[in-house]
């Protein structure tokens, strides 16, 4: 038996289709319920910055999650397979016709992701200070909270609408399939035969 952890919303419904795919059918989560049983499965919901740590502390053996969201946390856990899906970038966004000037002192930067942001400046050896933000971080700009965000950007609307675009892209991210490291051991041929099965349908939808 292994245990899934799964972000609630588009990333779980895409992960139970590729078990679908798999096993046939059968991977639907009951209205509102947060464990799904198969015979030779368990998936979890929980919250896309939970996976990791549902992982790494062995509560899921296995899990799904953005790369992204693992760069932020830096948990120990096993990236075994990139699923080709969720492919989004982090990027710094200015207000339209702003440029990045890191030359400038004092700059500003909100986020939700500070270490991500922490990382790029220092590698740069580039002052910054970060604002930490839970959402709605494409605010922050136009009410002079910071200079610039950082943020994640998938099809890019959510910046233009509100008058920003990007300035530099940061890291390109998809969806991860993580294992905790002593289920990688400990359970080994379930982990590989999943693994293998996965990958399987990934190679297959590349090549149609
Ligand atoms: C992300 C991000 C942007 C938006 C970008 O938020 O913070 O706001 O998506 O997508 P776009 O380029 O397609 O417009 P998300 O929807 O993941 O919600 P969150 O703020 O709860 O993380």
């Amino acid at each position: 038996m292994l245990t899934v952890a799964l972000p609630k919303g588009r990333i779980a419904k895409e992960t139970l289709e590729i078990f679908e795919t798999i096993f046939g059918d059968g991977f639907k989560f009951d209205d509102r319920k947060l464990i799904l049983e198969t015979p030779n499965f368990r998936f979890l919901l929980v919250r896309n910055q939970d996976v990791a740590t549902y992982v790494y502390h062995q509560a899921a053996d296995i899990g799904v999650v953005g790369l992204d969201t693992l760069e932020e946390q830096g948990l120990d856990v096993v990236r075994l397979l990139d699923l080709k899906r969720g492919v989004c970038k982090v990027s710094i966004g200015m207000k339209v016709g702003e440029k990045l000037d890191l030359s400038k002192p004092e700059l500003k930067v909100a986020s939700k992701m500070v270490n991500i942001t922490k990382r790029y400046f220092e590698e740069r050896a580039v002052s910054v200070e970060i604002i930490k933000l839970n959402g709605s971080v494409e605010l922050a700009p136009l009410i002079g909270l910071a200079d610039m965000i950082v943020d994640v950007v998938e099809t890019g609307t959510t910046m233009k609408q509100n008058g920003l675009e990007v300035v530099q892209d940061i890291m390109t991210s998809s969806t991860y399939l993580i294992a905790n490291k002593n289920s990688y051991i400990a359970k080994k041929d379930a982990v590989l035969d999943i693994y293998e099965k996965i990958n399987a349908v990934i190679k297959a939808e590349q090549k149609a």
